[in-house]
């Protein structure tokens, strides 16, 4: 029997892919696997565990040892709700550090790959079409200029109440965008293969709507 069709959306961070990522899961009634968010929990659970991000050895032995749970959009690490937690620009930071140790990702393939479940998935990432599902059946590398970048998350922060400086999250964007790139291990690429979506001057719904154009496209 075939194994279930992947989506896979990569791109920068504040891209958007999120935000479109699960709309078209939920468009197409597919899981979805937001494999950031793993990272993001790394980064959280080493930060409690006063594990340096630098010590790729202790990561390594950290990361099979969490417990780990997706319960409808709420996320729980060792059993406390982390959803809000893990959000934060300073874990962002830290996911991206901790994200450039083979150990780490090593670690984190084959909890990734067991989200590949019937009728399907969307996962969304920085290397989810090159090294997690390399067989997906559409492969989506979604931008947008890192000035649009910052004003999507400057706006998403103040309406959440949350005061934040444009120019800093410029920089901090830069500042992950640069590391993601440049790691030697699963570097955000563009895929082969992969289509490439610039969202700048489009809208969620327009973005949605192109990868399930896409994606029918690919089942006809
Ligand atoms: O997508 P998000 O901003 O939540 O990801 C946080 C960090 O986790 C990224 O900056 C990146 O360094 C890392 N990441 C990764 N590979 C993925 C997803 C995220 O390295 N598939």
């Amino acid at each position: 029997m075939s194994l279930p069709p992947v989506i896979a959306i990569d791109g920068p961070t504040a891209s958007g892919k999120g935000t479109v990522a699960s709309l078209v899961a939920q468009k197409l009634g597919f899981h979805y696997l937001d494999s950031g968010a793993l990272y993001r929990l790394v980064a959280l659970a080493s930060e409690q565990e006063g594990i340096d991000t630098q010590n790729a050895s202790e990561l390594g032995i950290l990361v099979p040892k969490l417990m780990i749970s997706f319960k409808n959009s709420q996320i729980f690490l060792n059993g406390a709700d982390v959803t809000e937690a893990i959000r934060t620009e300073s874990i962002g930071l830290r996911a991206s550090a901790v994200a450039v140790h083979p150990e780490v990702r090593l670690a984190l393939v084959d909890l990734q790959r067991s989200f590949r479940q019937f009728p399907g998935l969307v996962a969304d990432g920085r290397d989810m079409a090159s090294i997690i599902f390399p067989d997906a059946i559409l492969k989506v590398f979604l931008t947008a200029t890192a000035a649009a970048r910052a004003e999507r998350r400057y706006k998403q922060l103040i309406a959440k109440g949350i005061s934040a400086k444009l120019e800093d999250l410029l920089q901090d964007l830069q500042a992950r965008d640069a590391r993601d790139s440049n790691r030697g291990t699963a570097p955000l690429v563009i895929a082969e293969g992969a289509k490439v979506l610039e969202t700048s001057d489009l809208s969620i719904d327009q973005a949605v709507k192109t990868v399930l154009d896409w994606y029918q496209s690919a089942i006809a």
